[in-house]
């Protein structure tokens, strides 16, 4: 990949501006490493003090950290506390009338909400959804669009006890449908539309058509926040308008007080296998990586204007919108629509209009920004910015100058920060005010974090060289485990060939001699296509799914905008197709693709074979499709294919 070589090549460093040092929260590596070395030497004592600190408890913990049950660790597990009232009413009598979202819609219209408000309305939505008989330790989905009320919604599960479960606005009725009935949810929380780059999204229709697949009974309730003016199909006897719903509504609701360790959420993502797994997290241990990483990562101070562009739908929007800007007390901006409607300057335009200070997106949109307008930063006044993040993907070292030089005027460090969906929050990143960056390096782990770099068998191995990445100690905002599955939980993360002691991220990384880390990708079949993560054995699922298809092989190829692209190879169950009907038959069965599991996974190619590579035991050659995808000749050892020839048929791109 063209990312990897030049990050292997990189030797810039960029200290921390003098400037920067002086305000900063962290403002030394001598502070850096005492923080590294209190957690070393006791690190039931190093998170302990922390969760005391940061985190606002009903009632207190006597016990930090609980590894009887490796790898089912537990925090803080006899506190009690609500992650909601941790994130609303700690700041009702100190900022009632601070803004808490600023939302810009699709259209540039602005909403605002204040602490005050936020509250009143979570409290309003909370006690509607207890009319409706939710309750604690019920599983609730969340298939909304960016807005104040997606955020309302999460909040308002969260004050009750109830776990919810996004579902991206972009997935399909069966994606949906298929984590309706994974979750055993008792209510489905949606929007009529949304609105995005002056396009309509029909979510309601996709929420009926998910129930309409049948095996759904657990669902109860569907409630709809009305965002557009179109109309939708009704179903009296389990739809309720979410305007009907909380109205006349107290704006007084107790919170529930639950345990450290009660599921806060789960969220779907995919891993080598077809079936998505549902990443289960924890209330305190989670709420506390949030509050740090806003603290130490992002350098938050109160008079901040937060913006992460990340949508509520993936952990980035967990994490970075919906709880850990709340939590601290910040303004942060909620956009609902695309970065290049209805031009490529709508992010430079919103970081003016709200003064943004600290803007955290993905190097995909960074990338396509670059090729949209790389001048068009320079026509905003941009001199809010203090702070630049980078999620999802490594940046390449171009784009991360392009981000630093042009975006942040020289003056903004650029936070890297490497973590997943499992991870909760920023487990790797700068520690802007100490740590110098590297362009390409989300530089050194955090505090508490103890990652490594280890070979097949879990034996370190020294800076310099690659490997796979680790975490060899339990973290608070760690998954817990995965709903309903944790034998799967056990082996994905912990897995025997390692020990079954380190946590296994699923990544290839690199630490350099100053013990920087370098993030290489997978070593799964997931591809992170625009930042997103899709397993290749997903989509080949759904391809095999279709009537046409006899066998399919997914792989990744390098993509300039969106880090990887999705080439499929098929066989059809009749002959393999060629010239108009190949092209016809390809465009087919991408839309079928995007219809099964959303637009994010519509393959970029297809091209078709009379079979596909396999081994004389009948075994894939992945390796050979993944250099056949990329356009080169082939070079590996084909002594073991048992078909040759078909090489050449699927060399060449359909559609
Ligand atoms: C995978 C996790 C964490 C929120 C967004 C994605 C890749 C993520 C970085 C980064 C290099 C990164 C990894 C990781 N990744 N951030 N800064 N540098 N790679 O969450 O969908 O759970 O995906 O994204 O491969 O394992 P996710």
């Amino acid at each position: 990949m063209a990312t990897i070589k030049s990050i292997l090549h990189e030797t810039r460093v960029f200290p921390p501006e003098a400037a920067f040092v002086k305000q900063a929260n962290l403002s030394s590596m001598e502070a850096y490493y005492a923080l590294c070395d209190e957690a070393e030497k006791d690190l039931d004592a190093f998170w302990g003090k922390l969760a005391r600190e940061e985190v606002m408890w009903h009632t207190p913990f006597s016990r930090v950290l609980d590894e009887s049950n490796h790898p089912f660790f537990k925090w803080f597990d006899d506190g009690e506390l609500n992650v909601s009232f941790n994130c609303l009413d700690r700041h009702l009598a100190s900022q009632p009338d601070k803004a808490a979202i600023i939302f810009e819609a699709d259209d540039g219209k602005i909403t605002l909400s204040t602490y005050r408000d936020l509250h009143g309305r979570v409290c309003r939505f909370a006690n509607g959804l207890k009319s409706l008989g939710i309750s604690k330790g019920d599983r609730v989905i969340i298939y909304m669009p960016m807005s104040i009320e997606a955020v309302v919604a999460m909040q308002a599960c969260a004050r009750i006890g109830a776990t919810h479960s996004v579902v991206f606005g972009g997935f399909s009725a069966k994606s949906l449908h298929e984590r309706i009935i994974d979750a055993g949810a008792v209510a489905v929380i949606t929007a009529d539309e949304q609105h995005r780059g002056g396009k309509i999204n029909h979510l309601k229709t996709a929420v009926d058509d998910a129930i309409a697949l049948g095996g759904t009974d657990s669902v109860k309730s569907v409630v709809v926040y009305k965002r557009g003016s179109g109309d939708v199909q009704w179903h009296v006897s389990r739809d309720v308008w979410w305007h009907e719903l909380t109205n006349g509504k107290s704006d007084v609701c107790e919170p529930e007080w639950i345990g450290a360790e009660h599921p806060l959420f789960t969220l779907y993502t995919s891993g080598s296998t077809g079936k998505p797994k549902g990443v289960q997290h924890s209330s305190a241990g989670y709420l506390l990586g949030a509050i740090l990483s806003m603290k130490w990562v992002f350098d938050y101070k109160p008079t901040d204007i937060f913006w992460c562009t990340a949508d509520v739908g993936w952990v980035t929007g967990h994490s970075y919108v919906t709880y850990g800007p709340l939590a601290v007390g910040a303004t942060q901006i909620v956009f609902e629509g695309v970065p290049t409607y209805p031009d490529a300057g709508r992010f430079w335009k919103i970081i003016q209009d709200h003064k943004v200070t600290t803007f955290y997106t993905a190097p995909t949109a960074i990338r396509s920004l670059i090729k949209n307008g790389p001048d068009l930063p320079g026509k905003y006044d941009l001199s809010s910015l203090r702070l630049l993040g980078s999620v999802g993907e490594p940046i390449n070292p171009e784009a991360w100058m392009w981000y630093y030089t042009v975006v942040g005027q020289s003056c903004c460090p650029v936070v890297d920060t490497w973590w997943q969906t499992e991870t909760g929050s920023h487990m790797i990143a700068p520690v802007p005010g100490a740590v110098p960056l590297k362009p390409g390096s989300c530089t050194l782990p955090l505090p508490g974090i103890m990652a490594a770099i280890v070979d097949e068998a879990g034996h370190d191995i020294e800076n310099g060289k690659g490997g796979f990445l680790v975490i060899k100690r339990p973290f608070p905002s760690q998954a817990r485990t995965l709903w309903g599955d944790p034998e799967r939980f056990r082996n994905t993360y912990f897995p025997k060939e390692l020990g079954g002691k380190y946590y296994l991220a699923g990544d290839s990384a690199n630490r350099d001699l100053d013990g920087y880390f370098w993030i290489m990708g997978r070593i799964d079949d997931v591809l992170n296509v625009s930042g997103h993560r899709l397993g290749t054995m997903e989509i080949e699922s759904a391809l095999v799914a279709s009537p046409l298809v006899a066998e399919a092989a997914v792989v990744g190829k390098p993509d300039d905008i969106r880090g990887e692209a999705i080439v499929a190879f098929v066989v059809l169950k009749g002959t393999r197709p060629q010239g108009e009907s190949a092209h016809n038959i390809a465009i087919e069965l991408r839309n079928w693709v995007s219809q099964e599991i959303g637009p994010i996974a519509r393959p970029e190619e297809i091209r078709f074979g009379d079979n596909l590579p396999k081994t004389r035991s009948g075994k894939i050659m992945r390796r050979l499709l993944r250099t056949l995808a990329k356009g080169e000749e082939i070079t590996q050892d084909i002594s073991t294919l048992e078909n040759p020839a078909i090489l050449e048929q699927l060399k060449q791109p359909i559609a």
